[in-house]
């Protein structure tokens, strides 16, 4: 059965780079972003690993922990470290799961068989402080993943989870949001005191609430 949005997230022990991860504990009261990866030593993951690194004051000025896995043991992971400081530029600056018994990859659907039968492939997993599935993305093994996308995805689920509000097509931080359909006009006047713009009874444009 895969993981869905809303599902809690499955819970884990497991080794990485970082020493012994048990799941929930390790997330704590924070958001989470759990990411795979095919296999290590692979060119697209590099650059993905190495980019990640790089936006990590992003993601902790957001409150969110990120963490890696590939279906290779730790010891791997290690030496691959070095490759991803050499040819990208940063050092790996959060944990990356050892999954070599597939335990994680089998817990969260990561490896789709008619793709491969071994290979994770490209998933995506945030997770609230609630332990839920906020949001999952799949991508194949040949793309590599946009993280600044992700980052954008995370704004946006954050200012629904703090400030009652939506984000329409396209949007990106500082832009107007959209107040979601289930708050009356009545306890909007409390949440919005800079007001709305009402284009249909459904659709009523705020500016950003957090701005
Ligand atoms: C890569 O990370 O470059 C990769 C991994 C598996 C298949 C194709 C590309």
């Amino acid at each position: 059965m895969a993981v869905q949005l809303g599902d809690i997230a499955p819970d884990f022990v497991q080794e990485s780079t970082e020493g012994t991860i048990k799941f929930h504990d390790w997330i704590g009261d924070k958001w989470a972003v759990l990411f795979s990866h095919p296999k290590d030593f692979t060119p697209v993951c590099t650059t993905e690993l190495g980019a990640v690194a790089k936006l990590k004051p992003e993601f902790d000025k957001r409150n969110v922990k990120v963490i890696g896995l590939s279906v290779d043991p730790v010891t791997d992971h290690r030496k691959w470290a070095q490759d991803i400081q050499d040819t990208q530029g940063a050092a790996l600056n959060f944990p990356l799961l050892g999954d070599a018994d597939r335990k994680v990859s089998n817990l969260y659907g990561m490896i789709h068989p008619n793709a491969n039968d071994t290979l994770t492939v490209r998933s995506v997993f945030v997770i609230g402080p609630d332990k839920k599935v906020k949001l999952t993305i799949t991508y194949p093994a040949s793309t590599g993943r946009n993280f600044d996308e992700i980052l954008r995805v995370i704004d946006s689920l954050q200012l629904t989870a703090n400030h009652k509000v939506a984000t329409p097509v396209n949007w990106k931080d500082g832009q107007d949001c959209i107040i979601v359909p289930s708050l009356s006009d009545e306890d909007a006047k409390k949440l919005f005191p800079k007001g709305w713009k009402t284009l249909k009874p459904y659709l009523r444009v705020t500016p950003q609430p957090n701005r």
